[in-house]
């Protein structure tokens, strides 16, 4: 963009600028036009996501890298705070996704309460950092008691357990994170640590490493299981964490889509009749990224106590399904789990970037403390002493105000909308000859594809590699409705692979959708699918 030759005269790096841009504004004048450019960002950036239908500006990632190509940082000052707030108005905005648009169904990312942006402004202009008291006084403690408050919603335990633990400086109920990758990270580690209790010359696995580690319980392999649905932030976790990603063992997935039981119980008696494996951690997740299927939690539960294995939740997606009423029971067993992940910014509808881990054990944390000399010292009650995150930005206040402003049934109304919009759409999807529903929705989140004519009366009567062949063929013409789709700009569905039938371990190439925007309604999921049937027509003209 601008480059350094642009910059006007009177702009100058000096200390007079310097004490402006750190006080206030100097004048009356300067001073009202931020709050003019303030009311935009905070009021007519959100009226602009929410008017504006297209998903994104007609322009060719090629085109719009031609245009970012400067690399120098420019000495003097280019502008003025009012021209670049101006700038990111008129020339970001409309080039960034509208993933607020209501015909914007394909990921876990969707419009947001307005509130969450002058929650998320305040955050800013407070600036605490709530790795230590010092930085951050009551936001600690606020931090505590909103983790007891989702404890409480997930676990449930006696008011006494709560009001032994909402303060307690010893104990901790769970941690916020940067997003869901790092709330796995972080149950996982916590999991390794516990399997390396102390022996002889070893005394844990964060100390002496996982070589020393695996060799005083003479041990060889570490596993964890999950279904072949897992997120991809588990095999990260097994990465870091020394056990090699692919020791994270996915098990296949049964009729329903969830993980398969007989296949994992099999899978478990076979790991465990050699002596030199030990499995770290079962999975279970609460809403898949793909199908939003939700495992049989209170199942997994059973098998992981019997075996004595560390039982995880991913609930990065489903968990604030636990303030519906209506549709809580579909997570029953999850406050069996040992710990359990939900992310802030999916279906607690923060801004970017939000996640957090709780255990169902208040000193479960414990095996991942780390001091220094200079904060989070020993005997000081930092939150930093447990987390994996060093300097962390005060999001419980923004989730703690949400819920003050949305209640409980706030949330509800939003998430039953989601649930119940997915079951319209998979409704409409069932009624049109050219679609062919894939995955039904038991929470938010469905797949399908579209099946020409011809294409599903062969479908009919070949054998399996001749069925095989037509997918293929399928594939392409649901990879290309996708990207027509999306780069026309009106409205987006993601894509992905997935198992079509359950004799056939063959993937195909599904359309996703993800129903999070309360305003995404009957007619908006028509004009969706009528797009979709007029580019399948487009691609058999001449
Ligand atoms: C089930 C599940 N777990 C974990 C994650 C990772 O979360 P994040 O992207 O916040 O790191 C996701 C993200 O989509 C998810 O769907």
């Amino acid at each position: 963009m601008t480059g350094a030759k642009d910059t006007p005269s009177s702009l100058v790096a000096d200390w007079n600028t310097l004490h402006r841009v750190f006080i206030r504004p100097e004048d009356e004048k300067s001073r009202n036009t931020l709050v003019k450019y303030m009311e935009q960002i905070l009021f007519g950036l959100h009226d602009f996501l929410n008017n504006h239908v297209g998903v994104t500006e007609e322009i060719s990632l090629i085109r719009l890298a031609e245009e970012y190509t400067d690399t120098k940082i420019n000495a003097e000052p280019l502008k003025k705070l009012a021209d670049v707030i101006k700038d990111i108005i008129e020339e970001i905005a409309p080039r960034a996704v509208n993933v607020a648009s209501p015909y914007f169904i394909g990921h876990m990312t969707s419009a947001i309460p307005f509130f969450m942006v002058h929650l998320k402004a305040i955050t800013a202009a407070l600036n605490q950092n709530v790795i230590k008291l010092e930085t951050s006084k009551v936001l600690s403690i606020l931090e505590k008691q909103i983790l007891a408050k989702i404890h409480r919603m997930i676990f449930n335990f006696q008011e006494s357990f709560y009001l032994e633990h909402v303060q307690n400086t010893d104990t901790s109920l769970g941690v916020f994170t940067s997003g869901g990758t790092t709330a796995n990270l972080t149950a996982l580690w916590v999991a390794r640590n516990h399997c390396f209790q102390p022996r002889g010359d070893f005394e844990s696995i964060e100390k002496n490493g996982f070589h020393a580690a695996m060799k005083a319980h003479d041990l060889e392999r570490l596993v964890i299981l999950v279904s072949k649905r897992g997120h991809y932030s588990l095999r990260k976790a097994a990465g870091i964490l020394g056990l090699g990603n692919q020791n994270v063992i996915p098990i296949d997935v049964d009729a329903k889509r969830s993980i398969d039981l007989k296949k994992l119980k099999a899978k478990i008696k076979y790991l465990t009749a050699d002596k030199k494996t030990k499995i770290m951690a079962v999975v279970g997740i609460a809403g898949a990224t793909e199908t939003g299927v939700i495992d049989p939690l209170s199942k997994l539960a059973d098998i992981c106590e019997q075996h004595n294995i560390h039982f995880h939740v991913d609930a990065a997606w489903g968990g604030p399904v636990l303030l519906s009423e209506k549709y809580s029971k579909l997570l029953k067993g999850i406050e069996r789990a040992d710990s359990v992940t939900i992310d802030c910014h999916k279906q607690f509808y923060m801004p970017m970037s939000s996640g957090m881990v709780y255990f169902k054990d208040p000193k479960a944390l414990d095996t991942i403390v780390y001091h220094a000399r200079y904060v989070i010292r020993p005997g000081s009650v930092d939150l930093g002493i447990k987390t994996l995150e060093g300097s962390r930005e005060a999001n419980s206040l923004i989730l703690d105000s949400a819920l003050k402003i949305m209640g409980s049934k706030g949330y509800a109304l939003m998430i039953e909308h989601g649930i119940e919009t997915a079951k319209l759409f998979a409704k409409k999807i069932k009624k049109r000859p050219l679609f062919q529903l894939i995955t039904k929705p038991q929470l938010n989140i469905l797949t399908y594809r579209l099946v020409p004519l011809d294409i599903q009366k062969k479908l009919g009567t070949v054998d399996l590699k001749e069925r095989q062949e037509l997918d293929a063929e399928l594939d392409e013409i649901n990879i290309k409705i996708q990207r027509i789709q999306r780069e026309a700009g009106k409205s987006f569905v993601s894509r992905t692979r997935l198992r079509n039938l359950p004799d056939d371990p063959h993937n195909v190439v599904v359309l996703r959708s993800v129903m999070m925007n309360p305003m995404t309604n009957g007619h908006i999921l028509d004009e969706i699918l009528d797009e979709q049937e007029a580019i399948l027509q487009s691609l058999s003209e001449p």
